[in-house]
This record gives C-alpha cells, structure tokens and sequence, in this order.
C-alpha cells in the first residue's frame, strides 16, 4: 500500500491588515489587551471586496505545486476545505481546478469549517493508499470576514481570511501514519451562520441580516476544544504506534493560544512542541493549519524523520487530527524561474478555459442550427 506523503506546501494571505488597535479604531466596543490576552490574537488579513475565496486558494495551491514539481495537469485530484465557498454551487474547488490548469483532476470541496482541511487531508490520503489517486492537492481557504457582525465583539475580534495548500503524493516511506476524524451535530447551535442554504428559504425576500452573521457560543465551544484536540491527537499518536516523546511538532488549529497550551498540557507536550501564529493571522479556519505548517517550516522546525501530529476543531461540532513523518527536504528557496512558470501555466490556463468556453458557445450553436433544419 502506497504512503500519502507531502511533497509541496504553499500559503496566501489578502494583503489588508488589520491589527487590535485598527478594530478600536473602527468603532468596535475591545481593546487590544482584551485580545490578546483572551485569544493571543494581534492581527488579521481579511480579503478585499474583489478577492473570493478560490483566488487565495489559487495562490496557495500554485506555491505548493511549484515546490513539489509538480505540473496542474499531474494532479489527480483536488480537495478545498471551506465553508466559505465563492458560490453555493459549482464548487470552489472546480474554480481553483480551472484556473490552475489542473484539466486531469476531479474537484470537490469538504465543508468541516475550520477542521475542514485535516478532514480534506485524510480523505486525500486515504485515495492515494488505496491507490485511486498518485497526486491530490489539498487547499484550506476560508474568508469568514464575510459573514462577520463587526459589531459583535465577541466574534469580530477572532477571525482572519486566508489560504494554505499541501500537494500529497504517492510514495514508498511513509509519510501520513493515521488519521481520525469526528462529529458532534448535537452542539451545531454552538457555532453557525443560518442563512445561505435550504433551512432558511428566502420565498422572495432576502433573509434577515442577523441570520447571515456567524454566531457562537464562545464559552462552551472553548471548553469543549480544551478537551477534543487533545483526545483527537492523542488517538493518532497511539494509532500510529507512536510514543507521545516520539512526536516533534504539534500544529494544532490557530483558534485561541489558549486553547492551544490547554492542548500541549492534556497531551503532556511541553509548549515549545507546539506551534502558534494565531498571534498573526487570527482563526482562518480551514486555513489555519496548512498556514501554520507553511510558517513552522519557514521558521526550521521541520526536517526529514520529524513525526507532526495536525489536531483540528470546528463547526459541526467536527474535529480531526492526522499524524504524519516527514520526509522531505525543505529547499533553501524556489528555483528563480519558479515565478515566471507559475503565471506562464496560470495563462496557459486561462487561455485553455476560454478556448473551451468558446468551444461549447460554437458547438451549440451549430447544434442548434441543425436540429432546426
Ligand atoms: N472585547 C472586550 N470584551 C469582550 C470581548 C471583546 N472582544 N468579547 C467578549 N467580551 C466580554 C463579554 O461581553 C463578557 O463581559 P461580561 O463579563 O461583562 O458579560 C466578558 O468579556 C467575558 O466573555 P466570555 O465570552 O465569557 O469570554 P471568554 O473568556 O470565554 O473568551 C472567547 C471569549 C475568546 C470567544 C473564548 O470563549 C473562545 O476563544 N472560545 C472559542 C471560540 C472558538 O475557538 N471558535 C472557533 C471555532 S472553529 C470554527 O469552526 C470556525
């Protein structure tokens, strides 16, 4: 049975910052000590009014296929975790197969919110081992700013807008060791946004305002994540066959940093072991994870041999957790064409999909000709 190994990793952040203080000065009712001090979070990126979800997911994913070598073409399949889509349907993951000219890859999105992209990473494994699949590219992107009541302080505050992407590849070391993945629908009251599907019809109108904002219930979801990312991580550190010491790095979902040293504590991993950037981007939900590993390994802390435990909370409630070895070297940096390759296949791919629109526009046309005659 072939291993799910990451072979590629890539992330992308709108370029609008927005820091504690800059919410003070829009008029939102906190302070940048009440922030931080509850959730560690500075700052956030959040999208501008023209930049969709798949246009971060796009940037992420050309990164990572860059760094692993790896032509749009040769990608079997492409899995985008969000429950931000840019549309209800197609789905967002057709968008970003599209514009990255991947014309081999089956496409479908995985909505888990922010546990969505462990999720997508476990399925994704799970089609390379069972050898349905060599490449699948896998893209956490959500723009939560969307749906934010900036004058709910008790959500506003917490969330960013972002994308990560990793590229797993078929290969004989091992690379993904275990994955678990669960769901809780009887808390999900704890945290949604309403409207948008099919429970609150819109017959003619447009739903109220205050059901298209997310809501949550901060307290209860924060108890109950204390709890759950640690036993998600702790079920696939024993299902790999690995001692909890064994483990070099634990990323776990960029919610709250106290969340996180809750984790390292119930898993009995001192803090140095586990990453954070939340300080930095907020909660970016599904795209928190492949953000982090992106920025962990900027930073040096992953190298060939590393045993990385992912551990994810959501909406749902979902959660799920992988743990993988890595074998990879990281590249000291990109070869210098990689820039130019990357807008050469993104043209390529843009020029494709119009010939192709054209194409279909003709065709029916002619067809529709002849059946008349
Ligand atoms: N600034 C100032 N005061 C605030 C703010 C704010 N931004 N937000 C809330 N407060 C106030 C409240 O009004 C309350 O005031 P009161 O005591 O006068 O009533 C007080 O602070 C305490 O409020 P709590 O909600 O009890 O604060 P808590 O310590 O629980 O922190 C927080 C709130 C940060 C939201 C925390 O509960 C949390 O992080 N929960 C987890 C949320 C989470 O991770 N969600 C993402 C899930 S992943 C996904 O799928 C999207």
């Amino acid at each position: 049975m072939p291993y799910a190994q990451i072979t590629g990793w890539g992330m992308h952040v709108p370029a609008r910052a927005l820091t504690n203080e800059n919410l003070v000065q829009m008029g939102v009712d906190t302070s940048h000590d009440w922030i931080a001090s509850r959730t560690g979070i500075e700052r956030r990126f959040v999208a501008g009014k023209d930049e969709a979800t798949s246009d971060l997911a796009v940037k992420a994913a050309q990164e990572a296929l860059l760094l692993a070598g790896t032509r749009p073409s040769e990608v079997d399949l492409i899995l985008v975790a969000t429950c931000t889509p840019d549309h209800i349907m197609p789905s967002t993951a057709s968008l970003v197969q599209n514009r990255l000219g991947a014309e081999n890859a089956g496409a479908m999105d995985i909505n888990a919110a922010c546990a969505g992209f462990v999720y997508a990473l476990s399925v994704g494994a799970g089609q390379i081992e069972s050898g349905r699949a060599r490449q699948v590219l896998v893209i956490g992107a959500d723009e939560l700013s969307i749906y934010l009541n900036w004058r709910d302080r008790s959500t506003c505050v917490l969330f960013g807008d972002g994308a990560g992407a990793v590229l797993l590849r078929a290969s004989d070391t091992p690379g993904v060791l275990a994955s678990t993945t669960g769901s809780d629908g009887s808390g999900a009251n704890l945290l949604m946004i309403p409207a948008g599907g099919s429970r609150i019809r819109m017959n003619g109108r447009a739903p109220a305002q205050k059901d298209r904002y997310l809501r949550m219930n901060g307290p209860q979801i924060f108890r109950w994540a204390t709890q759950m990312m640690a036993k998600a991580a702790q079920k696939v550190i024993t299902s790999s066959g690995l001692k909890p010491d064994q483990v070099t790095l634990v990323i776990p979902h960029q919610a709250n940093l106290r969340i996180m040293e809750a984790t390292a504590k119930r898993l009995g991993v001192s803090t140095e072991k586990v990453f954070s950037n939340v300080r930095n981007y907020g909660n970016t939900s599904a795209a928190s994870i492949p953000i982090a590993l992106c920025e962990a390994i900027g930073a040096g802390m992953v190298k060939p041999g590393d045993n990385i435990v992912l551990t994810s909370f959501g909406a749902g409630l979902s959660w799920s957790a992988v743990a993988l070895r890595w074998n990879v070297e990281v590249p000291a940096h990109l070869p210098r064409w990689s820039p130019l390759r990357r807008q050469l296949e993104a043209t390529m791919a843009t020029l494709r999909s119009a010939l192709r629109r054209q194409e279909r526009a003709v065709r029916t046309t002619i067809e529709e000709r002849l059946h008349r005659d």
